[in-house]
């Protein structure tokens, strides 16, 4: 059911830093960054040759991603997005296996404007993982 990897999500301290780090230092293509304020987040994309890599920093007070920056302050790996062909029909056999959905449990647009669900961690091996509609 799962296809590709889209992107590891990585939540950053400082985001011009993190994105000076991938372009100057790893040489990597960079965006400039982008506020998703329905998402509270603010987020840059790295562009690797076979995948992506999505620079993360709180946006707003009630960020989803503020407790985590406060539990890893220097950043860390948040979560990663594997790419489904019909987000309805994945959420529909992932929740027929027990797995819960992060929040309502109903499809919201993502970072790429395309429909994502987010599923429990302690359903997956301890891991976050965001599906996303290729
Ligand atoms: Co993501």
């Amino acid at each position: 059911m799962i296809g590709k990897l889209n992107h590891v999500a990585i939540v950053v301290p400082d985001l011009a830093a993190a994105g000076d780090l991938y372009r100057d230092t790893f040489g990597a293509r960079v965006s400039a960054a982008v506020d998703l304020p329905e998402h509270g987040v603010t987020t840059v994309f790295v562009e690797l040759p076979n995948t992506k890599i999505e620079l993360l920093h709180p946006l707003g007070a009630d960020s989803p991603i503020q407790k985590f920056l406060q539990k890893h302050p220097t950043g860390g790996i948040h979560h990663l997005c594997y790419e489904v062909d019909d987000i309805e029909q994945a959420a529909r056999r992932l929740t027929g296996k027990g797995m819960r959905i992060l929040g309502d449990g109903k499809p919201k647009i993502g970072a790429h404007g395309k429909p994502v669900i987010f599923l429990h961690p302690a359903d997956a091996l301890g891991t976050l993982i965001e599906l996303e509609q290729a």
